[in-house]
């Protein structure tokens, strides 16, 4: 009897362009575009293996090893029961294909990186999952279609479906067929770029992304100057900063939205802090580093919680890490656990 059966990974991604904010909670359509850097070393993935089989009773999911329950109409249950469908219409098409979109399937999926490194793994998580089931079908969907689904996981999850450079256009029709993820460029393209992570707490964020978001849409009116006057701009600079391999103006960009990201999420009712006393200083060290250079040569960001990812180009790598490793001395070593271009550095509190 035939097994049917795949494995996919997908990395972790980084946004310069942040989204905050959903216009349609269940569809998961953002107020703003994004745009992100896909970490592309082997050390921060998810991999997640599908197995449709006839004698399953329900789908079923293990996250690192412990069953997750998926909950009818949750996100994991609608991006599997959308690549059902389109199985499914595969198979109305085309009589000769085994039914498997009928089969129940269960799904196990792993984050290679350590927990403790406090990466988000929504992202990576979600568009692994969503790359193994549409191989296991054989959908014949592009990753740009895939991420409308994946998007529907965990928003920035439609990112982590490509490698490289990636915007996720918001488009602007209702139903989301067009709020979905695309190459600006390869990661070949500008291979000289490096991030730095530096994990500042590993503890678990005290607001969720999703309910932070929804919390400033509501109550912050800094956030509509920033997604109607703001990003728009800065979207089609760091497009064209990308293009021309311009890391002046990439860096500029990226400390910016980085920082008017914080400011919405303090001009939320009531605020909300993401950055500690660490983070701010990781701030200053980066600003003071681009001061003596005379130009930006490295470039902090910030997602939900006090971690530092700093993108600078392979040429200043051992810089920007003595500096830190001056500034934040601790036994661990920066080049561990993450070698290679990709590097993780532990910054005590
Ligand atoms: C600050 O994608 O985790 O990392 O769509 O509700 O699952 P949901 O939110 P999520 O939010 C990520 C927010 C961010 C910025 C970004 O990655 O663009």
């Amino acid at each position: 009897m035939a097994t049917y059966q795949a494995t996919a990974s997908a990395p972790v991604n980084i946004a310069c362009i942040k989204y905050w904010g959903k216009r349609n909670t269940k569809l998961i359509l953002p107020t703003n575009s994004s745009l992100s850097v896909t970490l592309d070393q082997d050390h921060l993935r998810s991999t997640t293996s599908s197995r449709a089989d006839a004698s399953f009773e329900k789908d079923r999911l293990w996250l690192n090893g412990k069953e997750e329950e998926i909950e009818r109409d949750g996100r994991l249950w609608v991006c599997i029961d959308a690549l059902r469908k389109w199985r499914q219409e595969m198979e109305q098409a085309d009589s000769g294909l085994d039914k498997i979109s009928a089969y129940h399937v269960h799904f196990a999926s792993h984050n290679n990186f350590p927990t403790a490194a406090g990466l988000a793994s929504s992202a990576s998580g979600l568009a692994a999952l969503v790359a193994s089931l549409s191989h296991l079908y054989s959908l014949p969907q592009t990753p740009s279609q895939l991420s409308l689904v994946a998007r529907q996981g965990s928003g920035s999850a439609c990112r982590s479906l490509f490698g490289g450079y990636v915007a996720w256009r918001m488009g602007e029709k209702e139903d989301g067929s067009d709020s979905l993820a695309e190459e600006v460029a390869s990661r070949e393209h500008w291979p000289e770029m490096h991030a730095l992570i530096c994990v500042v707490s590993d503890a678990k964020k005290g607001t969720s992304s999703t309910s932070g978001m929804q919390r400033t849409v509501q109550t912050s009116p800094l956030l509509q100057h920033r997604i109607k006057e703001v990003v728009p701009g800065r979207m089609d600079d760091i497009s064209k900063a990308i293009r021309e391999k311009d890391f002046e103006s990439f860096a500029k960009i990226t400390m910016r939205d980085s920082n008017s990201f914080h400011a919405v999420c303090l001009d939320t009712e009531p605020p909300i802090f993401y950055l500690n006393d660490v983070s701010r200083s990781v701030i200053a060290v980066v600003e003071e580093l681009n001061r003596a250079a005379g130009k930006p040569i490295a470039a902090y960001t910030f997602d939900a919680g006090p971690n530092a990812v700093i993108y600078t180009l392979e040429e200043n790598m051992p810089k920007v890490l003595n500096l830190i490793n001056r500034f934040f001395p601790q036994e661990a070593s920066f080049a561990n656990p993450f070698k290679m271009d990709w590097q993780s550095a532990q910054v005590p509190e």
